[in-house]
């Protein structure tokens, strides 16, 4: 048995979550949050692009800093989140023609400042985020546009430099069983390995279905094909969204979900924490971007737990 680090769940600042239902959940909600559930957490939100370099050249720590005082107040595990992303990046960044010297500049730039704030208290940073399209080429970001694969490079080699303690990571969604995306994946772990450039992990995002779950073999599969290039691997995002409304059936399929990724993750030396994307039903982005689907999470409104949560013990 390998074991986790960490077994965490992120959080948004008030002011961001998806869904408020009742000022009175706040208490409830933060008393699960904060009260030891947990031993880690990651800023759903606050660290963006969006948010911190909302202008050229003017940095807002504010959003981010909330969170992350909390996980050091109460001694969790801190993940920071994300560097370099295509989305909810700022406005200024896209709408820019960079010649690559600028862009270069812009990134380099960016993550000096946001990672400079926070150097010391990131166990990770996710360095760069969702890169990859489906079939595992690049995605057609601003950023591989104007300067290709090379931003990739630049956006690692920045990060090392400036936050050599925390573990640099590659996180993207869709790499829980073996595909074309898994191996793009891979080629990013050795691209940086060839140049001597550090790379500590690769982030599995997780958002999975509950219906059509990858299996047990399919997931310790897709998180061996990490590790055995000497990265290790963390369940980054996890939620298992279901068809709604809950019933006894799918919340047992998500039951059994959940138990295979969390017992996958366990399973495998080398994967070493599982973060899910908050733990709060009404909290979840996932009813706002999945119409008809949702409960994704180990927490009803009513803040009973879901069967997965059950299953999630079963596994740890
Ligand atoms: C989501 C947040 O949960 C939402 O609040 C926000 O509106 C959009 O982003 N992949 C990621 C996360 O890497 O940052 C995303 O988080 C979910 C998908």
């Amino acid at each position: 048995r390998a074991g986790l680090k960490y077994f965490g769940a992120a959080t948004d600042t008030p002011g961001q979550r998806e869904r408020a239902p009742y000022a009175s959940a706040y208490a409830q909600y933060d008393e699960i949050m904060w009260g030891g559930e947990f031993g880690q957490t990651t800023p759903t939100n606050g660290q963006k692009w969006l948010f911190a370099e909302p202008e050229h050249g003017t940095f807002n720590f504010t959003e981010g800093d909330i969170v992350t005082s909390k996980a050091r107040e109460n001694g969790m595990y801190l993940r920071c989140h994300a560097l370099v992303w295509h989305s909810q990046l700022a406005p200024w960044v896209e709408s820019t023609e960079w010649t690559p010297e600028e862009l270069r500049q812009v990134i380099v730039d960016h993550i000096t400042k946001v990672a400079g704030h926070w150097k010391g208290q990131c166990y990770a940073w996710d360095v760069l985020n969702e890169a990859l399209n489906e079939d595992g080429t690049y995605r057609e970001s601003v950023f591989y546009k104007v300067l290709g694969e090379e931003y990739i490079k630049l956006a690692f080699q920045t990060a090392a430099k400036v936050d050599p303690g925390a573990k640099l990571y590659y996180n993207d969604y869709n790499l829980e069983s073996p595909s074309a995306k898994t191996e793009g994946a891979q080629r990013i772990v050795k691209l940086l390995r060839k140049e001597r450039i550090r790379i500590d992990g690769v982030g599995l995002q997780a958002h999975l279905i509950a219906e059509t779950p990858p299996t047990l073999d399919q997931h310790i599969d897709a998180i061996q094909g990490f590790t055995k290039l000497g990265v290790e691997v963390a369940l980054t995002e996890l939620d298992i969204r279901l068809q709604t409304p809950a019933t006894a059936e799918n919340l047992a399929m998500q039951r059994e979900a959940y138990k295979n990724v969390v017992g996958a993750c366990v399973q495998v030396c080398g994967c070493i924490g599982v973060t899910i994307w908050d733990f709060y039903d009404p909290f979840s982005w996932v009813p706002s971007v999945f119409p008809g689907e949702g409960a994704p999470l180990l927490w009803f409104e009513d803040f009973t737990t879901h069967p997965a949560y059950d299953g999630v013990v079963e596994a740890l």
